[in-house]
């Protein structure tokens, strides 16, 4: 790290720290920050980011469409933006979600109709990533679903997918014992995504720490035609015609959405449209300056997946007796500062952020698992002396 980029860190550190504000000097020469406190600041970023320690992926991690789309979602700009991404929110959870996390099934788990006694696949996913202080408030479970051009007849079309979650350990000749979750009837006519509510399953793993046997995903045809069977639903590799390539993006996904308790959901929020700079008088008071963070300038673009960085600004600037309405003081700050203009030793008020705002981010956790979390606090909106 460059020296230029720890000031920045420190920077950065400061601003969203808010408590640390007085670490900052005012002065812009100073030495650099030893590596132990770097460390520090670290370690204080990754927690409040509510990481145990710096995510590490590996080499080929990935990221799922929808969860890029999901991201789009929250972060456009205008309407014009958010027409081009074609996705509807799922309107369910998000009145309480900040966090949305993205599992795969553990492969070497997987359970395969015709190798046991079950008409259904048995997926496992592990959800031991999701922390214990996050709050579930949904779930989803995606499967991808190709239409047949040249395939059976329009009534041979039909056919019922079942989502079950399995309530004991599968029995030796291999039945499942479950519990039905979520039901569709559709018809072979489209290419698309269905997505299944499994709340119910996911909130019992997680809240009433039930023991996770799994979710079966049960492609009933009802006008049987053999030779059409598992080829259409994207659910297992093995059950492909030929080796795809893209089958990252079109396995099944399950979603989660939650909330840790900390800072605003993941609605929308109305974008304000960047102010016009006034051409500044040549004054020196408090105010906000540009500051522009680059993750992959503190080498952080390996698991901060978007953006790639972003606009956090910075407060900075004179508090000078009296103080003006506009430098949305308080009134103790006004008393502060009028002390100070008879006795020195009390120090003026100092310019700080008074407003913030929160930005989105995708990124792969420790885990190697893609998370959307909403984070206040994040961009500077208003500066005051206080
Ligand atoms: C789930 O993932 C955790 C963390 O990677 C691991 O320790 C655990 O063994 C996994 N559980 C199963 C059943 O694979
Ligand atoms: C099954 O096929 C028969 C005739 O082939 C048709 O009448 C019936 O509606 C079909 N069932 C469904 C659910 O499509
Ligand atoms: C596909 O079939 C379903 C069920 O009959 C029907 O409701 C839907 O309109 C069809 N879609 C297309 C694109 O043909
Ligand atoms: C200035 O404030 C300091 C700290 O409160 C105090 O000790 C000192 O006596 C004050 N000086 C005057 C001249 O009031
Ligand atoms: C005072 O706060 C408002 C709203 O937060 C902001 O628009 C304005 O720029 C702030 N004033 C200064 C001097 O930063």
């Amino acid at each position: 790290m460059s020296p230029g980029n720890r000031m920045l860190m420190v920077i950065v550190l400061c601003l969203l720290g808010g408590s640390h504000a007085n670490l900052i000097p005012h002065s812009d020469i100073r030495p650099a920050p030893s590596h132990q406190l770097l460390r520090d600041f670290e370690l204080s970023l990754l927690r409040m980011f509510g990481l145990q320690r710096r995510p590490q992926p590996s080499q080929e991690v990935p990221v799922p469409d929808y969860m890029r789309d999901l991201y789009r979602l929250q972060s456009a700009e205008d309407d014009d933006e958010l027409r081009q991404i074609n996705l509807e929110y799922p309107d369910r959870p998000t009145s309480r979600a900040n966090t949305v996390r993205s599992f795969h099934h553990e492969e070497h788990l997987e359970n395969i109709p015709g190798t046991s006694g079950s008409t259904s696949i048995r997926f496992f996913f592990n959800l031991t990533s999701i922390p214990e202080n996050e709050v579930i408030s949904s779930a989803e479970l995606r499967l991808y679903r190709e239409q047949i051009d040249h395939g059976p007849t329009w009534e041979e079309g039909f056919h019922r997918i079942n989502i079950y979650e399995v309530m004991k350990p599968p029995t030796e000749n291999g039945q499942l014992i479950t519990r039905l979750l979520d039901t569709r009837l559709i018809h072979h006519n489209v290419t698309r995504w269905e997505s299944f509510d499994v709340s119910p399953a996911i909130m019992r793993w997680t809240q009433e720490k039930s023991i996770n046997h799994g979710l079966a995903v049960e492609v009933v045809h009802l006008n049987q035609t053999k030779h059409f069977q598992g080829k259409h639903v994207r659910v297992s590799r093995s059950l492909l015609p030929h080796e795809n390539s893209d089958w990252s993006q079109i396995r099944p996904l399950l979603i989660t959405f939650s909330h840790d308790g900390r800072g605003h959901a993941l609605t929308r929020r109305s974008k304000r449209s960047p102010k016009p700079q006034r051409a500044r008088k040549k004054n020196k008071n408090c105010r906000r300056h540009a500051l522009y963070v680059d993750f992959s300038d503190v080498g952080w673009n390996d698991w901060i997946v978007a953006p790639p960085g972003y606009q956090a600004f910075y407060c900075h600037g004179d508090c000078p007796f009296p103080l003006a309405d506009h430098l949305n003081s308080t009134n103790h700050a006004i008393v502060q500062t009028l002390v100070n203009s008879v006795n020195s030793s009390i120090p003026k008020a100092c310019c700080v952020p008074t407003e913030l705002s929160a930005i989105s981010m995708l990124y792969l956790d420790e885990y190697d698992k893609v998370v959307l979390k909403n984070y206040q606090e994040m961009v500077v909106e208003g500066c005051g002396c206080r």
